[in-house]
């Protein structure tokens, strides 16, 4: 099993988000995460993925509940436990 790591970028009270989006856009954050998961899986909760821009050399991976959603650039799954099984192979992932 691969090791789990989550990467966020959080306010001094835990925020996460605002509006669907980043609480700030920090360029050296940007790099930061760039840089970590260059190469890796990531899980994103379908909204987080539908309010990202392109994120190229990495392996994108959507959690929802629906049936019959498909991207592109993306792989779909149904659960955190379908993730951990199709990413299990890998030295570590990554929850964002
Ligand atoms: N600061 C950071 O580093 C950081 C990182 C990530 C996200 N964020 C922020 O967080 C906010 C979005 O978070 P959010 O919690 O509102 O939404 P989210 O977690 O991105 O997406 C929620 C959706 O994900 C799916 N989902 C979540 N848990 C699931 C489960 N156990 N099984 C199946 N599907 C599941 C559902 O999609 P369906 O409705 O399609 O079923 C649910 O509606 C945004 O503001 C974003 O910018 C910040």
């Amino acid at each position: 099993m691969a090791i789990v790591s989550s990467i966020m970028c959080s306010g001094l009270k835990g925020e996460l988000g605002r509006n669907n989006g980043l609480l700030v856009n920090f360029k050296e954050e940007l790099q930061y995460f760039r840089s970590v998961t260059q190469g890796k899986s990531i899980l994103f909760g379908h909204k987080t993925f539908k309010g990202l821009p392109s994120l190229k050399g990495r392996n994108i991976y959507v959690l929802t509940s629906q049936d019959n959603i498909n991207y592109p650039n993306a792989t779909v799954v149904k659960s955190v436990e379908e993730f951990l099984e199709l990413t299990k192979d890998e030295e570590e992932v990554f929850i964002g």
